[in-house]
């Protein structure tokens, strides 16, 4: 039967954003750009990707990021590529990046947008040949253009996205956004250099059969949460980790699930960073009809106060996100 076996390259990511751009805020078909820009820069790093293990990006850079992490090569390379993919395109200002201390002022005097990004996510499973991803947050600059880049511009909250969006490296490459309207997957066809849209206006499951924790930090954090747990498993849910937050959050978004990484007693604000881990997949969750919270409010309306800032984070499927959110209530 070949109904089972159709094969999805009948809509690129390019015709795609060409057709919506009547939806987006500005139509100028600079949003359009960047969202090209970024594919193209996920193509080359899909690439890299596919050749670790063969080629020398596997292992550490030698140099640690503003986390205190090491930073992998691949962390590196990723990085560049996405930054010099939105230079080049000319229609971004500023980038926030996990691996740069700073804002990066692209010194596009045209720029109207502001990035912030994740370039590679999942890094400790880059030598394992683990799902890794990228994760982006596209914002409006603030202030005029071609002015120097200030605070406000950068340290919008998530519900201000005008779109975001992530790649995952994983049994296929796929990118995911949104603009506000939905949210659509689209799988690359490697052999042909193009996404093709697989995975048309996206829903998440109200409710789901899995939970994704790091179970090794259960010793440290709010007893409430084991008992949220515990009452997942009494319902028969399975437990799914991937230690990768795109791949996590992608599986959990088509099962329906709900991913926590919450407060610690050593890491009172958790892990995932607001910036560009939360809120872009905040904004996906919302779109597909799911939920994103850090315990008591809402991830998007969580107001920045620097760059690198963590959230507790509970994104997923929407009544097990409100669950969550009413178990730590007691
Ligand atoms: P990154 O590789 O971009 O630094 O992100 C790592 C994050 C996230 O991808 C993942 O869900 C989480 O760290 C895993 O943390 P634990 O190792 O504590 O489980
Ligand atoms: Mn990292
Ligand atoms: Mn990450
Ligand atoms: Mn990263």
């Amino acid at each position: 039967d070949t109904g089972k076996l159709a094969y999805k390259v009948g809509v690129t990511l390019d015709r795609f954003i060409k057709s919506k751009q009547q939806d987006f805020p500005f139509a100028t078909g600079e949003l359009s750009q960047i969202l090209r820009d970024i594919a193209l820069a996920s193509k080359i790093v899909s690439r890299e990707i596919s050749r670790a293990g063969l080629s020398d990006v596997t292992g550490s850079f030698g140099q640690t990021n503003i986390q205190g992490e090491e930073q992998q090569k691949l962390d590196v390379v990723a990085n560049v590529r996405f930054t010099r993919a939105l230079t080049k395109g000319g229609e971004v200002c500023a980038v926030v990046s996990e691996e740069e201390d700073l804002v990066i002022d692209l010194q596009n005097s045209k720029g109207k947008y502001v990035v912030a990004i994740d370039p590679l996510d999942g890094s400790s499973n880059i030598d394992v040949n683990v799902s890794i991803g990228t994760i982006f947050s596209i914002y409006r600059r603030k202030t005029p253009t071609g002015s120097p880049i200030q605070e406000q511009d950068v340290l919008q909250k998530g519900s201000e996205q005008v779109a975001a969006g992530y790649v995952l490296y994983g049994s296929s490459t796929m990118l995911v956004y949104s603009t506000g309207n939905g949210a659509n997957g689209f799988t690359y066809e490697r052999s042909l250099g193009e996404f093709f849209l697989s995975h048309p206006q996206m829903q998440m499951p109200a409710d789901g059969g899995i939970y994704t924790i790091n179970e090794g930090l259960t010793p440290y954090i709010n007893p409430n949460i084991l008992s949220y747990l515990e009452g997942c498993k009494r319902k028969g849910a399975s437990a799914r980790y991937i230690g990768s937050l795109v791949a996590d959050f992608h599986r959990n978004l088509l099962k329906g699930g709900i991913y926590l990484y919450p407060a610690t007693s050593q890491a009172p604000n958790g892990k995932i960073r607001l910036m560009y881990e939360a809120n872009a997949l905040a904004f996906i969750a919302e779109q597909v009809g799911g939920a994103a919270s850090d315990g008591t409010k809402r991830i998007l309306d969580i107001v920045p106060e620097n760059l690198h800032q963590r959230t507790p984070i509970y994104i997923g499927s929407k009544n097990m996100v409100s669950g969550l959110e009413k178990a730590l209530s007691v």
